[in-house]
């Protein structure tokens, strides 16, 4: 990672908050962003919606231009737990909201900033394996809004390829957390039980694999999707 600050968006949440201080051990700068305070302290806190695109420009611009923007994390992201039949339209709308369109807007903005700098640098969205696999206890906007996610990753690392900008995603299973507990007991231990490794993700397995794709270690991958699923799905 070339030298300025990391922007997360989603830094209230569980992995934000594990991804900022992971990024503030190493020394750096982390401007968290999120509908919610951060409170990890040394994060510089930002009040940001990501489905408001002008919003998200606004802070990568700021960001490039107080401190430079070496990495950006989209970690923001909605879960519904709904049985499929049950979907509503406005959790469809809601999820591709933030999901989709809030990771198409912090990839461009970084891009741009990125871009105007001229310095590289990295960005990182959240996939999932709901993106891989499909899964009847979820709303089907999950699984559709990760499985774009993935590819619009493979978008940005063309165009930020030109810019020595790198841009992968990693897709975590159910990791432990406020997101993996939306899951019933019967249907962890039945994740558990399906998983070669024999148990859920942590958030410090998907921290370990988003601070080795920001790493030099990572400087020949691009527009990758890192499976961080204890091998419960080999693409
Ligand atoms: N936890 C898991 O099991 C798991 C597995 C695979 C992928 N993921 C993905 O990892 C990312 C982080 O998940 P998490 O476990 O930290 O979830 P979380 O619910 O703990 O955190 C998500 C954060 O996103 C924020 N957010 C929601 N809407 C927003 C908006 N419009 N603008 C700004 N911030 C908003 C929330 O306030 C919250 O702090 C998500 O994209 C999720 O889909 C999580």
């Amino acid at each position: 990672m070339t030298a300025g600050a990391v922007v997360i968006t989603g830094a209230a949440g569980d992995l934000g908050r594990a991804l900022t201080r992971s990024f503030l051990d190493q020394g750096r700068r982390v401007h968290g962003a999120d509908l919610k305070p951060c409170p990890v302290a040394g994060v510089i806190d930002h009040r940001l919606d990501v489905t408001e695109r002008d919003a998200v420009f606004a802070l990568a611009r700021r960001v490039a231009a107080e401190d430079g923007l070496a990495a950006w994390v989209n970690a923001a992201g909605l879960l519904a737990m709904t049985p499929v039949r049950e979907a509503s339209e406005a959790d469809w709308q809601r999820l591709l909201a933030v999901n989709l369109s809030g990771t198409w807007h912090g990839c461009a903005a970084a891009l741009e900033s990125m871009i105007a700098a001229g310095s590289g640098g990295v960005i990182v969205n959240l996939g999932s394996l709901s993106g891989q696999l499909g899964y009847p206890g979820l709303h089907p906007a999950y699984g559709a809004s990760k499985a774009a996610v993935h590819q619009l990753t493979k978008t940005y690392a063309l165009e930020g390829a030109r810019h020595g900008v790198r841009v992968n995603a990693v897709a975590p299973s159910v990791l432990e957390g406020s997101m993996g507990d939306a899951f019933s007991n019967d249907q962890r231990a039945r994740l558990i039980r399906a998983n070669p490794l024999g148990r859920l993700g942590t958030m410090e397995d998907a921290v370990g694999a988003i601070a080795f794709l920001c790493s030099p270690q990572a400087a020949y991958i691009t527009g990758a999707t890192l499976p961080v699923n204890g091998g419960s799905f080999m693409p």
